[in-house]
């Protein structure tokens, strides 16, 4: 790949993604009004997107994280996740909001839903930057969208490409 289209096509900027999670801050501290909350951010994808959210919730918030992959060659996907680094907390009974990158055939995090309810939590939701409904097979929906997407490959604000550009301040995405 050339480094000069290496920056992609601009999606959504920071100043519109900050704007989102504003909104969406609003109505999860709303929805959570008076409970206590965990924010369970998945690596290593969402932690841009983590940073801007929990920046707009006002109810007793913690936060962890978790690392999933998925296995099987890439285009063909086994549905097989593996969790690579597990969360510390007790999830006993506490509310837990998965904060994700991206939602796209769903396979990750319909195995983090279930992995995550077999430790008796209270409840698990999940809040996404983006969904990508039209690639999707796993049956997995997110409670909270920040933006919803056309299949194309996403890159920046913690989205890679081989592991490069999560560090770009935008949503872009790669043309081929
Ligand atoms: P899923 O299991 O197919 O829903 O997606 C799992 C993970 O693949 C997401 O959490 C992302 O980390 C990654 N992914 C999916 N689509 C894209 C994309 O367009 N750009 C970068 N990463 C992606
Ligand atoms: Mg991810």
């Amino acid at each position: 790949m050339k480094e000069n289209i290496a920056v992609g096509k601009v999606l959504y900027t920071r100043e519109e993604i900050e704007n989102r999670a504003r909104e969406l801050g609003k109505q999860i501290s709303e929805d959570y009004a008076g409970e206590e909350l965990i924010l369970l951010g998945t690596l290593k994808g969402a932690v841009m997107w983590m940073a801007d959210l929990m920046k707009e919730i006002t109810v007793d918030t913690k936060i962890d994280f978790i690392s999933a992959s998925s296995y099987g060659s890439g285009t063909t996907s086994s549905g097989v996740v593996k969790v690579t680094k597990d969360v510390d907390m007790d999830l006993y009974r506490k509310n837990i909001l998965i904060v994700e990158d991206i939602v796209d055939t769903g396979t990750t995090l319909k195995f983090l839903k279930e992995y995550l309810e077999d430790r008796n939590p209270k409840s698990v939701k999940i809040c996404t930057l983006l969904d990508k409904p039209s690639r999707r097979k796993a049956e997995v929906y997110a409670d909270y969208i920040g933006f919803t997407v056309d299949d194309l490959f996403i890159i920046g604000y913690g989205l890679d490409y081989d592991q490069k550009y999560r560090n770009l301040p935008y949503v872009g995405y790669l043309e081929n």
